[in-house]
């Protein structure tokens, strides 16, 4: 899409408040690679999460809070309203408590340390939407977790379906790529869901859990 087209949409529906600008410097500061949520993709995270009236969502990778923060404003308030957030490297985890307390969320967050695969399998099922924006060698076995913990009816949602263009390069034979494709594959095939990609910043799976 156009860039100036892109710029206007954000500027328009996505504008952050100074919470989030402050978070995202923040993890800017602090050296984290440039990797997090567009503002607009955020808010397109908002508007699904409304649309679904969503109370419980499961994030796989948390790295600085900010998607968390977006994920955690469209929930009710607790004890039904709800995000659990996995995130493996200590110090993203140290800066999203930080990003959560200063959103006033740190009541509907729950940030658990650790490996997803090691994670997932401790965590009830039934949420209303699953956010994976993690590592993406696994990717294949992240959409099974996936599957398998969301509701009937449930989102699922995953960044980076285009990771930066390298799905279409057969050069690319990278594990991160083999397992982006592979989410990809699985997303558009399983018959468990109905997906496809918006294309937007790096591209985003939506999905909806229709069966098992
Ligand atoms: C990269 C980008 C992402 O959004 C992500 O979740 C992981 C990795 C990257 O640029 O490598
Ligand atoms: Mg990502």
């Amino acid at each position: 899409m156009d860039e100036r087209l892109e710029r206007y949409v954000a500027e328009l529906f996505a504008v952050e408040d100074p919470v989030l600008a402050r978070v995202r410097a923040r993890h800017a500061e602090a050296g984290l690679p440039a990797i997090h949520i567009s503002p607009a993709e955020g808010k397109l995270l908002l508007v699904l999460l409304h649309a679904i009236g969503a109370a419980t969502v499961l994030e796989l990778g948390a790295l600085g809070g900010y998607s968390g923060i977006w994920l955690a404003r469209a929930l009710p308030p607790p004890p039904r309203g709800r995000l659990t957030t996995i995130e493996k490297v200590a110090r993203h985890a140290a800066l999203a408590r930080q990003a959560y307390a200063e959103a006033g969320l740190l009541d509907r967050v729950r940030l658990i340390e650790g490996a997803a695969l090691d994670v997932l399998p401790t965590l009830p099922p039934g949420f209303d939407a699953v956010f994976v924006d993690a590592d993406k060698e696994p990717l294949a076995d992240y959409f099974e977790w996936s599957v398998r913990l969301l509701r009937p009816g449930g989102l699922l949602l995953c960044d980076n379906a285009f990771f930066h263009g390298v799905v279409i390069d057969p050069d690319d034979r990278s594990a991160s790529a083999e397992g982006v494709r592979a989410f990809n594959r699985l997303a558009a095939t399983d018959s468990r869901v109905v997906s496809t990609v918006i294309p937007i910043r790096d591209g985003l799976v939506v999905g909806v859990k229709v069966a098992g």
